[in-house]
């Protein structure tokens, strides 16, 4: 296990949760979850006494500007905040998540919440596609190896950083639950990981510790889709305009039911009927990846926010008595496991060279 004083980290920020697991001292892994919404706090809502409503977040100050005394400038910024909430709020969705001032809200607001002063390892994801770009991969990595400012009294130190594609996070994480198990995988054995998420559904196809890249990709039919199936479904059906963001919330918060003037609308079945269309979409593009493979699956793993939702279409679709179908326990959290554990591969490899 890991020597004295030792952090390592797995952080995932998705557009709909940002997930961190670490460990201090080699002691147990500590989970946390946050909505990855952040805005600079003179957006969020006034109350009655004149100051802001935080909107369950946490402040974290960014320097903003180009890093000169003179141009540039101190913003508070508020992270981990329901956006539905925030008027005028328009969610981060690009290619270049990475190096929006979002994501570095999430990132300092990731770091205070560990609550440790320097971090020895941190690994995060990129998605499949964005970290075969080798200058974008880079620079994530150097942009988080630095000392972090949290506020005027708190930095957090990111020593090193080791960038993976996202979804090996869950593939790690599988891997290390059979291993708990005392069961091994066969240097054959293909595997599907499908990591249903808010903006995305990744897949990859692994063999080993190898990436069938061709047979690997992202779909835009994730949790958003589903969520706002469910606000159509629910205006057809009720009249009543339900936004998405407060959908999620609601969903997030795991309430059965939603509130909508005088009624109340069961939730699970609406959510159960929209993830139906949203899923049998996905899934029909799945089947035609895994058939071009020609070779049968010895298991699917199911990761991400939206697997709960998933998981009894994926049954459907791929279980048989040679593919075994696995969902961890929290599935929401198995990237950002899977990092943890490549943190600790990553921080043997490096006391193993320095030894040597
Ligand atoms: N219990 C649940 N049942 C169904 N869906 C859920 C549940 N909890 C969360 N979700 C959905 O999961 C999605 C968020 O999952 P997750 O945190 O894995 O996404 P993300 O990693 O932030 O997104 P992305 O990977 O696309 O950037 C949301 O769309 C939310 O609606
Ligand atoms: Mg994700």
């Amino acid at each position: 296990m890991a020597s004295a004083h030792v952090v390592l980290a797995g952080l995932d920020i998705g557009f709909g949760n940002t997930k961190v697991v670490y460990s201090v001292d080699g002691g147990p892994r500590t989970e946390i979850i946050f909505p990855s919404g952040a805005a600079p706090e003179r957006l969020l809502p006034v109350q009655g006494d004149g100051t802001r409503s935080h909107l369950g977040g946490r402040t974290v100050e960014m320097i903003l500007g180009d890093g000169t005394p003179k141009g540039s400038e101190v913003s508070t910024w508020v992270a981990g905040i329901e956006t539905h909430k925030v008027q005028n709020y328009i969610r981060p969705h690009s290619a270049n998540f990475t190096s929006s001032q979002e994501w570095s809200a999430l990132l300092r607001s990731a770091l205070d919440r560990m609550d440790v002063a320097r971090v020895d390892v941190l690994v995060a994801g990129l998605p499949v596609a964005e970290f075969f770009d080798v200058a974008r991969r880079q620079a994530l990595r150097k942009s988080l190896e630095q000392a972090h400012r949290i506020s005027a009294s708190k930095t957090v130190e990111v020593r090193k950083a080791v960038i993976i594609p996202q979804p090996l996070g869950a593939y790690a994480h599988f891997m290390e639950r059979l291993a708990a198990q005392g069961k091994t995988l066969s240097p054959d054995s293909l595997v599907l990981v499908i990591d249903p998420g808010h903006y995305s559904v990744d897949y990859v196809l692994m063999q080993d510790s190898s990436i069938h890249q061709a047979s690997s990709g992202s779909s835009a039919m994730a949790g958003r889709q589903v969520l706002e199936a469910a606000s159509r479904l629910l205006y057809e059906r009720k009249q009543v305009r339900i936004s998405v963001d407060r959908l999620e919330a609601v969903v997030r918060r795991g309430e059965p039911t939603l509130d909508i003037g005088v009624q109340q609308v069961k939730l699970s079945a609406l959510m159960d009927e929209a993830g139906k269309l949203v899923c049998d979409q996905v899934l029909k593009g799945l089947e035609g990846v895994v058939n071009g493979v020609g070779e049968g699956l010895s298991h699917v793993v199911l990761a991400g926010g939206g697997a709960p939702l998933y998981e009894r279409y994926v049954r459907a679709a791929f279980e048989s008595p040679s593919t075994l179908v696995d969902v961890a326990e929290k599935p929401i959290l198995s990237n950002a496991y899977g990092f943890w554990q490549s943190a600790l591969s990553a921080h043997q490899l490096l006391g193993a060279k320095k030894v040597a």
